[in-house]
C-alpha cells in the first residue's frame, strides 16, 4: 500500500497551518535548489502533513521569484502524495463574492520566463495536462467544505497571470469575457510540476477581490486581499484539518493518472 501524506502550500496570508501538532522544521535540498521556506512536517488529527509557505515567512518571494520547482521537489521528497494550495484569487464573476472558495479544476497559463518543467534537454518528456486537478482530491475538499459549512464552488477556471502588478482594467476585462472565474498569480508552473512529479493536485482558490472590473466595487489592492485572507484564514484552516482527518490512509488510483503521470510521457530513448 502506498500512504497518502498531504501537502498544503499556503499562499498570500497563509503562513503557517493552525491545528498541526508535533511540528519538526526541515530546510530541505533538492536538484533545483532551496524550496520557499522550511517544511513544516506535523500530524494533524494523528494524521501526517506538510506545510509550505510559498512565498516564504514575512513574505519575501514574488510569484516570479518562487521556485516551484524546488517547492515541487521538496514535497516531492518528503513523501507527498496528495496537494492542496490555497490562493488568494480575484473573481471575474459576481457570484464569486469575497470570501468565497472555488475549487477550480483548470487553469490557463499566461506566465512567462518562470521555471516550468523539470524535463529538459537530454530528458525529454510531456505529461498530459488536459485535467490538472485530481478529481478524488477536489471532491474530498468539497465534502471537507461542506462539512464545515464553507460556500463553495466545484469548478473553475482559474488563469494564472504574470504579475507582480494586478490586471489592467482591458486585461481584466478580456479574461472576464472569454468565461473564466478567478485570476492568481501562482498555481502555475506549480500544478505543472506537481503533475510531472506525479503528485495529486489540487486548488482552493479564496476569492479577495473583483479585480478591477466591477463597477460596484473598488479596484483591488494589497490591503483589500489581506484584509479578506485575514478574515477567512480560520474557514480555509477549518477546511484543511477536516480534509486531512477524513483523508483516507491508503493513497487511492487517480482517475486522471496524476500519479502515474510518467507513464507514458518520456520521450527521449534511453541510455544504450
Ligand atoms: N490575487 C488576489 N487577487 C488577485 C487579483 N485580482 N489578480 C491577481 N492575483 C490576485
Amino acid at each position: 500500500m502506498t500512504k497518502a501524506i498531504i501537502g498544503i502550500i499556503g499562499g498570500s496570508g497563509v503562513y503557517d497551518l493552525p491545528g498541526l501538532d508535533n511540528l519538526r522544521e526541515e530546510q530541505m535540498t533538492t536538484p533545483w535548489g532551496e524550496p520557499s521556506d522550511a517544511l513544516r512536517f506535523g500530524t494533524l488529527a494523528g494524521r501526517d502533513a506538510v506545510f509550505l509557505p510559498r512565498h516564504g515567512r514575512g513574505h519575501k518571494l514574488s510569484p516570479s521569484g518562487i521556485n516551484y520547482r524546488a517547492n515541487i521537489a521538496a514535497l516531492k521528497q518528503a513523501g507527498v502524495t496528495d496537494l492542496v494550495s490555497v490562493s488568494a484569487c480575484g473573481s471575474y464573476r459576481a457570484e464569486l463574492y469575497p470570501g468565497f472558495f472555488v475549487l477550480v479544476d483548470q487553469f490557463v497559463d499566461r506566465t512567462h520566463g518562470r521555471e516550468s518543467s523539470f524535463f529538459g534537454n537530454g530528458c525529454v518528456a510531456h505529461v498530459s495536462m488536459a485535467h490538472p486537478v485530481a478529481p478524488l482530491l477536489q471532491r474530498r475538499i468539497s465534502e471537507a467544505a461542506k462539512a464545515e459549512d464553507i460556500a463553495h464552488k466545484l469548478n473553475g477556471t482559474y488563469l494564472c497571470m504574470e504579475g507582480p502588478q494586478f490586471s489592467s482594467y482591458a486585461e481584466s476585462m478580456t479574461y472576464r469575457a472569454a468565461g473564466y472565474d478567478v485570476v492568481g498569480m501562482t498555481a502555475m508552473p506549480e500544478a505543472k510540476l506537481a503533475r510531472e512529479a506525479e503528485i495529486s493536485y489540487a486548488t482552493i482558490a479564496m476569492v479577495t477581490d473583483f479585480d478591477c472590473w466591477h463597477a460596484d466595487h473598488e479596484i483591488v489592492d494589497v490591503a483589500a486581499v489581506i484584509k479578506v485572507v485575514h478574515e477567512n484564514a480560520g474557514r480555509a484552516a477549518a477546511l484543511i484539518a477536516r480534509l486531512i482527518r477524513d483523508f483516507p490512509e491508503e493513497h487511492e488510483t487517480c482517475p486522471v493518472g496524476s500519479d502515474r503521470a510518467l507513464d507514458n510521457a518520456l520521450i527521449t530513448a534511453p541510455a544504450a
